[in-house]
């Protein structure tokens, strides 16, 4: 039997495996919220980390020989999901806001604070006084917590920094974490995040910094995949969005978006006229902007966490963007600021509480078509031959308790590129 089919680990008898094998590219519509699940399923995974074969218990084990010290698990009684991809965060800074979280109780308003100079700005205070070493070691320990709650891959943005020095200090740190934590770790800048008390009053002249200084340098380095504008009343319009991104495209970043977060600006309909690789937030798009995107095949990537902590009534409308063909991922948008949630599994809790998803489709949004939102869903988001062995076992029969028990972490063991990192719900240290 060729040296490419023997396993060194194996995952049998799941209750429940949720491979997620199926169609390139997202997943949308109806496909969105079908997972075939797989009873006794089995997972092999080879000495490289990647999957040898995903399926029932039997099929798999025909398939695939086990090498003599190989490792086996015995998942009965428990689901077996892929790893989740987080697709937004900002989990490189400094500091906290605890103080506005408590005003923000007592009724003050988001961007009303940022515009006096808080918010966002507070952040940015802190992430430039705070060394690289500081930032890097605190992001590490945020990777250490998400890996608990099951996060395989982690997208991270720079956005805190706002000079080309501090959004470059923040991107190393991200590079860091791509070669320290133990998630794979995609960059994204995102200098255009708000406006810095150097240019408070000239946007233009910030936005041109970035798009003659930030960009070239941060691609000439190679620091980030993508680039990213926050497009909101009072930050970023959509043609200084526009020229955010074209200055980015013609460096090789690919263009994602915060859009229509607070209120409606155009910047849903910027995010498909660019075909940006997502559109993140569009809790205030109209159906007009939901058939751009589903034109466009950019993911929307939902971020209930921030709505819920921002006291908004209500978040996204994901289900009037998954009837038209919009491709759904979920994100937890940690931060400091509208969303201090790392765990995926309350993001899929609020998906299916707030906004209406079913517990499904808040798994493909969480895994496959997050993955396809930074650009790793040919590696990573569904147990196929060939991908990364970046799975979970749950301590419970189904996918479904998830957002049943969102408030606990039923993740019990996370594997990441062949490796088990997290077992009973406690990191291993490996050799
Ligand atoms: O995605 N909205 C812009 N950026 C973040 C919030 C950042 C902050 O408040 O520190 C978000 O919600």
């Amino acid at each position: 039997m060729a040296a490419g089919v023997v396993a060194t680990l194996q995952i049998e008898h799941a209750h429940e495996l949720v491979a997620l094998a199926g169609p390139a590219g997202p997943r949308r519509g109806r496909e969105q919220g079908e997972v075939a699940a797989i009873e006794d399923g089995a997972v092999a995974v080879g000495e490289d980390g990647l999957i040898l074969a995903a399926g029932p218990t039997d099929t798999v084990r025909a398939a695939v020989m086990l090498a003599e010290e190989a490792r086996i698990i015995d998942a009965s009684g428990r689901a077996v999901l892929p790893g989740f991809v987080d697709a937004q965060t900002h989990a490189v800074f400094a500091g906290d806001r605890v103080d506005e979280f408590v005003r923000r109780l007592e009724g003050a308003d988001y961007l009303e604070i940022l515009a006096a100079g808080g918010g966002i700005l507070s952040t940015v205070r802190a992430t430039r006084e705070a060394s690289a070493g500081d930032l890097l070691a605190r992001a590490q320990e945020t990777m250490e917590a998400m890996l608990r709650h099951g996060t395989t891959t982690v997208e991270v943005k720079s956005g805190y920094g706002l000079s080309t020095a501090d959004e470059l200090k923040m991107l190393r740190v991200v590079r860091a974490l791509h070669d320290t934590a133990p998630q794979t770790v995609v960059g994204t800048l995102l200098a255009a995040h708000a406006v810095p008390p150097e240019y408070r009053d000239d946007a233009d002249g910030y936005v041109r910094l970035v798009c003659e200084e930030t960009i070239p340098t941060v691609a000439s380095e190679g620091l980030a995949r993508y680039c990213d504008v926050f497009c909101e009343q009072g930050i970023f319009t959509v043609e200084q969005s526009r020229r955010v991104l074209g200055a980015g495209q013609k460096h090789g970043l690919v263009p994602k978006l915060h859009a229509e977060q607070k209120g409606r600006t155009g910047g849903a309909q910027l995010a498909a006229e660019l075909q940006a690789a997502s559109a993140d937030h569009l809790d205030h798009t109209n159906d007009e902007d939901m058939a751009a995107l589903a034109r466009a095949g950019t993911v929307a990537v939902l971020l209930p966490g921030a709505s819920f902590i921002l006291g908004e009534p209500h978040g996204a409308p994901a289900r009037r963007m998954i009837e038209p063909g919009v491709p759904v991922a979920l994100a937890t948008d940690f931060n400091p600021g509208t969303c201090p949630i790392l765990s995926m599994p309350v993001i899929v809790g609020l998906a299916c509480l707030r906004l209406g998803l079913s517990p499904a489709e808040a798994l493909v949004a969480t895994t496959i078509n997050a993955a396809h939102a930074i650009g790793l869903g040919d590696e990573v988001g569904s147990l196929e031959p060939g991908k990364r062995a970046d799975l979970l076992i749950l301590d419970a029969p189904s996918y479904r308790y998830l957002p049943y028990y969102f408030a606990a972490n039923l993740v019990h063991t996370v594997v990441k590129d062949g490796l088990v990192l997290v077992e009973e719900g406690r990191r291993q240290e490996i050799e």
